[in-house]
């Protein structure tokens, strides 16, 4: 059985279908501060089975001995913690305590309970300024906010864990921009308040609940002008999980890979993309840049590919057609809630 903390989130729920379609029995640990539990009624429908859910924090070495004396948990993947960089800036405590107190407490249960495979949700975030695109895996890394030295701090922590004791399995995965729903629309992306990246606000001014979209400058040195990133399938990433835990079982070691496609899309383009996707016009505005957004970044995803097999299946329109289907999904929740 595989413990997934922060199971009901964006990038949990969805990695949970794709470890059960894999043969894998599930315990979702979450304390539902960014997600809601009837997530877990959706993946019953999505897994034919029912994963087993704790409410609760990753936090509590109480609950997680009781969790590792009860359940036969083989590996962890570890999605659990706060992931917005504005907010890291104003409130660096909660983040450093939810993030890296919260992974300390897990690897160290996890030791006590002689249980050593970890899958651990890492960032792009975590490139520095990035001068060279494509990003490799042995790019330069430093972090210009508390979100970002998180993610830092934490991959430096499981580098050491591994150098003092080589028996765990480590996979340090460096997501690029993950965007998309379950192409069910049964789970996705359900953003609290104003949506911070890009492809979620998009979905909620077409379907009118926002009335234009800010684009956060045109005058990046990038072909359009607007910013370039590497946006990825939810369901891509959540392969790729498989891929890392499948390679953690058969070599062991210490794995650290980017999660991407190779290919950098522009604002404009995914606006574009949204429109084909949807049927709907995306008005939108060109406002001043936000604060510490880089004009493009991309992986080299090749080492994923060469180590595990993995690469991306689902390219940007269908992306915009599953963000969109989740979209209308929500409204209709929204409406009949
Ligand atoms: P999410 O907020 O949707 O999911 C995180 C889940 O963890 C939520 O369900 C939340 O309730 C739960 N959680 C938070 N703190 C907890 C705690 N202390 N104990 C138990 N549960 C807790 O976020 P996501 O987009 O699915 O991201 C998952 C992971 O991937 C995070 O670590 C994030 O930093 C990382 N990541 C995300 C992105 C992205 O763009 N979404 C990019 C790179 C890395
Ligand atoms: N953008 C807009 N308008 C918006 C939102 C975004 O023009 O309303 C632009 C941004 O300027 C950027 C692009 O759309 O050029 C993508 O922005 P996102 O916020 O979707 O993604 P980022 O790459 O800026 O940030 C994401 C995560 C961060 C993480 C970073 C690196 O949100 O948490 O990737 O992994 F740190």
């Amino acid at each position: 059985m595989i413990l997934v903390t922060g199971g009901t989130g964006y990038i949990g729920s969805h990695t949970c279908v794709a470890l059960a379609q894999s043969g894998h029995d599930l315990l979702i640990l979450d304390n539902l501060c960014n997600s809601r539990a009837d997530v877990v009624d959706r993946l019953e429908m999505l897994c034919g089975k029912r994963p087993v859910f704790v409410k609760g924090d990753v936090r509590d070495a109480a609950l997680l001995a009781n969790i590792f004396a009860q359940y036969r948990i083989t590996a962890v993947m570890h999605f659990a913690g706060f992931k917005a960089v504005g907010e890291s800036i104003e409130m660096p405590l909660a983040y450093y305590d939810n993030n890296v107190n919260g992974t300390l407490e897990l690897l160290a249960a996890m030791r006590r309970a002689n249980l050593r495979t970890f899958v651990f949700s890492s960032s792009a975030t975590v490139y520095s300024d990035p001068d060279g695109v494509p990003l490799r895996e042995d790019s330069p890394r430093s972090a210009s906010n508390p979100y970002g030295r998180s993610k830092l701090i934490i991959e430096d922590i499981l580098a050491d864990l591994h150098r003092a004791e080589p028996d765990w399995r480590i996979a340090r995965l460096r997501y690029f921009n993950p965007v998309g729903a379950h192409e069910s629309a049964l789970i996705g992306e359900d953003p609290q308040g104003n949506p911070n990246n890009l492809m979620p606000f998009v979905a909620q001014v077409a379907i009118g609940q926002r009335e234009f979209l800010n684009i956060w400058g045109n005058d990046f040195a990038t072909p359009d002008g607007t910013g370039r990133r590497d946006y990825l399938h939810v369901v891509d990433l959540a392969k790729g999980h498989i891929a890392a835990l499948d390679y953690l079982n058969l070599q062991g070691g210490m794995l650290t890979v980017n999660l991407g496609t190779g290919r950098g899309y522009s604002v404009l383009e995914v606006v574009k993309a949204f429109e084909r996707a949807s049927g709907c016009v995306i008005p939108y505005k060109v406002g001043t840049r936000r604060p510490g957004d880089i004009a493009q970044y991309w992986a080299d995803p090749s080492l994923a590919y060469e180590l595990l097999g993995w690469k991306y299946r689902r390219g940007l329109d269908q992306m915009c057609r599953d963000a969109w289907r989740w979209q209308q999904q929500c409204d209709k929740r929204g409406t009949s809630d």
